[in-house]
Parts: C-alpha cells; sequence; structure tokens
C-alpha cells in the first residue's frame, strides 16, 4: 500500500447521547435519520465516497441497532422481493458492504472520544487512519465532493495529522477543540492551514482563535502512542485533541476549511436544522417543503 493513503476509517459510536434524551435512551444517537437516512449512514457514504476500504466502528452497549442496519434483514428483503418493490430491494441491499470490511468494537466505558478511537487501535497498526463522527453531519456544497474526500485528497500531499475546521462565534469555543493557526499552506487542495496548537474548549477569553475542529480526523499512528498514555483532560475524559497537540513539530499538522456545511446533531437546534437543509437539497422534497415554510409565514 501507497505510503499516502487512507484506507481504513474509525466511526466512534460509543457515546451516550445526554443531550438527545429520551430519544437516545435505547436508540443509539447515530441513529437519528436525517429525512429517511440514519446519521451513521451518512458518515458512512462520505467515507466510502473518500476510497475508505475498512469501516471500524467502536460501539457500545446497547448500540446493536447500528450492526443490524449495516447486515442483511433477511425477512424484510423476501417480503420486498415477493412484493415486488425492486426499488425498495435495491435500496437496502445497496447499504451491504463488502463482507470482512466492516468490524465492531465495544468500548466498554464512554471515557472519551480518545479513549473510543484508541479501543480500534489492534484494527490500525501503522497506518493512517480517518475518523468520522458521524453527529457532525456535513451537507456538501453543491457539485463539489464530501468533507473527508476533500481531507484525503489534501492529505495526500501533506501526510501526517489533519482535522476539518471552521470558524465558529467567539462565545461558542467552549464546545469544540480550538486551533492555533499558523500559516495556511500553499499550493495545497482548499483552504489548508497549519495547526501550531491545539486546546480543548477553551473558555472565549482564554481561546487562540475562533478556528474550530469539527467531527473529521486523518491521524497517523503516534497519535496512537500518545493516547496509549491514557491522560484524561477537558471533562475528565481522554480526549482525540490533547494527543494530536502533543504531535505538532513531530509531524506535518494541517486544518482543513472544508467547503461543505456542517450540522451538529447531537444537539436539537442541529438536527433540526439539517433536516430542513437535507430535504431542501433533495429535489422530491424541496418544492412542497419551501411551499410549507412559506405559508408558515414565520
Ligand atoms: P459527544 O461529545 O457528542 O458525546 O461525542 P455523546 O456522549 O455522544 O453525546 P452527549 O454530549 O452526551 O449528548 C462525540 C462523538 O464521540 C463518540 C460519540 O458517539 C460521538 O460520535 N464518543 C464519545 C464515543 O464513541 N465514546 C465516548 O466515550 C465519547
Amino acid at each position: 500500500m501507497s505510503a499516502l493513503s487512507v484506507k481504513k476509517a474509525i466511526f466512534p459510536v460509543g457515546g451516550l447521547g445526554t443531550r438527545f434524551l429520551p430519544a437516545t435512551k435505547s436508540m443509539p444517537k447515530e441513529m437519528l435519520p436525517v429525512v429517511d437516512k440514519p446519521l451513521i449512514q451518512y458518515a458512512v457514504e462520505e467515507a466510502a465516497e473518500a476510497g475508505i476500504e475498512e469501516f471500524i466502528f467502536v460501539t457500545g452497549r446497547g448500540k446493536s441497532a447500528i450492526e443490524d442496519h449495516f447486515d442483511h434483514s433477511m425477512e424484510l428483503e423476501q417480503t420486498l422481493q415477493s412484493r415486488d418493490k425492486k426499488e425498495a430491494l435495491k435500496l437496502v441491499q445497496s447499504m451491504m458492504r463488502e463482507p470482512g470490511s466492516v468490524a465492531y468494537i465495544r468500548q466498554q466505558e464512554p471515557k472519551g472520544l480518545g479513549h473510543a478511537v484508541w479501543c480500534a487501535r489492534h484494527l490500525i497498526g501503522d497506518e493512517p487512519v480517518a475518523i468520522l463522527l458521524a453527529d457532525d453531519l456535513i451537507l456538501p456544497k453543491k457539485g463539489q465532493k464530501g468533507c473527508l474526500a476533500e481531507m484525503v485528497e489534501a492529505w495526500s500531499k501533506t501526510g501526517g495529522n489533519m482535522v476539518a475546521s471552521m470558524s465558529v462565534a467567539p462565545e461558542q469555543t467552549a464546545s469544540y477543540g480550538i486551533i492555533t493557526p499558523g500559516e495556511n499552506a500553499e499550493g495545497m487542495a482548499g483552504p489548508l492551514t497549519e495547526v501550531k496548537g491545539l486546546v480543548e474548549k477553551p473558555k472565549p477569553e482564554d481561546a487562540p482563535s475562533t478556528l474550530a475542529v469539527v467531527g473529521r480526523y486523518i491521524i497517523e499512528s503516534g497519535v496512537f502512542a500518545e493516547l496509549d498514555k491514557q491522560d484524561s483532560g477537558a471533562g475528565g475524559e481522554i480526549q482525540i485533541t490533547d494527543s494530536l497537540a502533543r504531535r505538532i513539530g513531530h509531524v506535518p499538522f494541517h486544518s482543513l476549511n472544508f467547503s461543505g456545511t456542517r450540522y451538529d446533531c447531537g444537539s436539537k437546534i442541529g438536527f433540526l436544522e439539517a433536516n430542513i437543509a437535507f430535504a431542501l437539497a433533495r429535489d422530491d422534497l424541496s418544492s412542497d417543503l419551501t411551499q410549507w415554510l412559506k405559508d408558515l409565514n414565520v
């Protein structure tokens, strides 16, 4: 395998989703549908578009609906077949990945995103790996590729570590990993910025900038060596940003201001906005929805 290709992705889905209770009491947050598709399926499709071939889910207790979603449903498929519902059958079968390309690891306790990623270490070895947080849903700009595909293209020229980034309002820094930006990297695909520092959830008065990390990463194996130390950070959780920050100066580190729009589907308002935005982007729904929004007249 070429040193500069990313073929594996980790989908951390072990969180409790407490901001979305009661919906997430017995259902994984990542199974919440935006229009008619669960969040996790958007993330898997974005990864596949970016050339990912191995899909590693870090799950927790009560997350078996995710495994079932990406497996055959024999009864459903037989029923669709017998009723000659060809389109629906094609749809449910098209989600199936190549046998052996999907793995599930249990995170026994939700000790943070860094801990979830670390739980997948034996399946990654020394290879670079992408990480996608399904609750950060990104609608690609019309005619553009998805966020991870943009990152993989940029990363093939930089190597090292890379995060997706966007500007946030100054009062929101305490909800994000915040970047100390260096130079804009010339000649790279998309607006790449060198990452000189990274701090998790700083108060606005302590934030080095308003450039925030969103849930897409490409990491090299040195990050796993840092995660091995199991140091906890903000909120008492093992944070991926802390391990990434410790790799600064050892390997290149860039952020990519991706071209799409990100919706925080871990929050209620972000989830509602995503449903409207994704429906408006669909030919089968946009005109009816636009009309309804006009009629609302709010
Ligand atoms: P969040 O910060 O959104 O946490 O995690 P959460 O537990 O899912 O949700 P709230 O804040 O309680 O509402 C970001 C991503 O990291 C995963 C989550 O599943 C989500 O995709 N995660 C978080 C884990 O896999 N394990 C953890 O221990 C924590």
